[in-house]
């Protein structure tokens, strides 16, 4: 009932674990596979080692995460052991998403070329991140630049399907959407975190070491599944809704905005990788009760 095709690679359900949630540890994303799990994502991974932002970096507030984790990684040439133990992901067929960032046009290809030679499922592209090279504002607030980066990261990645991740934060998210379709992007996922901040009243500071940051769960849903809705008008390319999932009135939200895939991050911060079993039999639970015998009848039908 929940089974997925989602750029020719087969999912047993629609949800996928968010980039960031788990790092690029092996064990702890095969343990989310293994807990339900459609497919998992890494955490993006950088041109070079990187520590990222002082604690606080991710606090919880009454309507989801805020967090600033500054992008660490290990660098992408201190990956090889965790990809060698992701084969094991194969083995029970949950697709692995890589997820890459560079800081400029440059770093994005030399992170590419490598992570595809790890041959993951697919390999996400988190555009949302500061671009030094044009002035320090996100890649994908911009069509061009996130045309010209999917474009050149196309040309090393072969076969494997390559995913431009949105930023909630771009004037015209739909636009940078369809720049990345002409550039020959797979699938979009709308989309990122929605930067933010919060002020502790008593310390009369920001909350977080690094001050701002980019908000997630559930204050993020409203914005995210707006993006998706006007995206299925406009694209072909399969989407990846995620903001704010915690369970499948959530997940059935999107994939009724039009998302073929559901991803979910800030609720198994909060909750634990459960989450995605009880998403997926609450997605089965309200299907069945509403007589329909597969998910993909009710994609995109809050457009009729
Ligand atoms: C602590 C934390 C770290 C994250 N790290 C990344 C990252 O490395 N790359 C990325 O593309 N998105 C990252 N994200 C964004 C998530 O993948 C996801 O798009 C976003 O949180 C919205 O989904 P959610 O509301 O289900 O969390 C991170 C989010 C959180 C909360």
């Amino acid at each position: 009932m929940l089974k997925t095709t989602f750029c020719k690679i087969s999912l047993n359900n629609p949800t996928r674990l968010a980039s960031g949630i788990m790092g690029v540890n092996a064990g702890q994303l095969i343990r989310v596979a293994k807990e339900g799990a459609g497919a998992v994502t890494m955490k993006s991974i950088g041109p070079k080692e990187r520590k990222g932002h002082n604690n606080p970096a991710v606090i919880e507030w009454e309507h989801g995460l805020l967090n600033a984790a500054g992008l660490p990684t290990p660098g992408y040439k201190n990956t090889e052991e965790e990809f060698e133990e992701l084969k094991e992901l194969k083995k029970i067929k949950v697709p692995l998403i890589a997820s890459i960032y560079g800081s400029t046009a440059n770093e994005f290809l030399e992170v590419a070329e490598y992570v595809a030679s790890k041959k993951p499922e697919a390999i996400e592209l988190d555009i949302s991140c500061p671009n030094t090279e044009w002035g320090g504002t996100q890649f994908a607030c911009d069509p061009e630049i996130s045309h010209k980066i999917v474009s050149s990261v196309k040309n090393v990645c072969g076969k494997i399907p390559v995913i431009a991740k949105l930023t909630p934060a771009a004037t015209s998210p739909v636009a940078v959407g369809i720049a990345c379709e002409e550039a020959g992007a797979d699938a979009i996922c709308a989309a990122n975190t929605m930067p933010g901040m919060l002020i502790d009243v008593d310390a009369k500071k920001p909350i977080l070491a690094f001050r701002k940051g980019g908000m997630s769960g559930p204050a993020l849903k409203p914005i995210n599944l707006k993006i998706v809705y006007e995206l299925y008008e406009k694209v072909k390319i399969p989407i990846i809704g995620e903001g704010g999932i915690t369970n499948g009135k959530d997940a059935l939200e999107y994939v009724m905005a039009g998302a073929t895939v559901c991803g979910i991050g800030s609720a198994v911060y909060k909750y634990g990788s459960g989450v995605f079993k009880k998403t997926t039999l609450e997605m089965e639970k309200w299907l069945k009760e509403n007589d329909y015998s597969k998910l993909s009848q009710v994609r995109g039908i809050a457009h009729e």
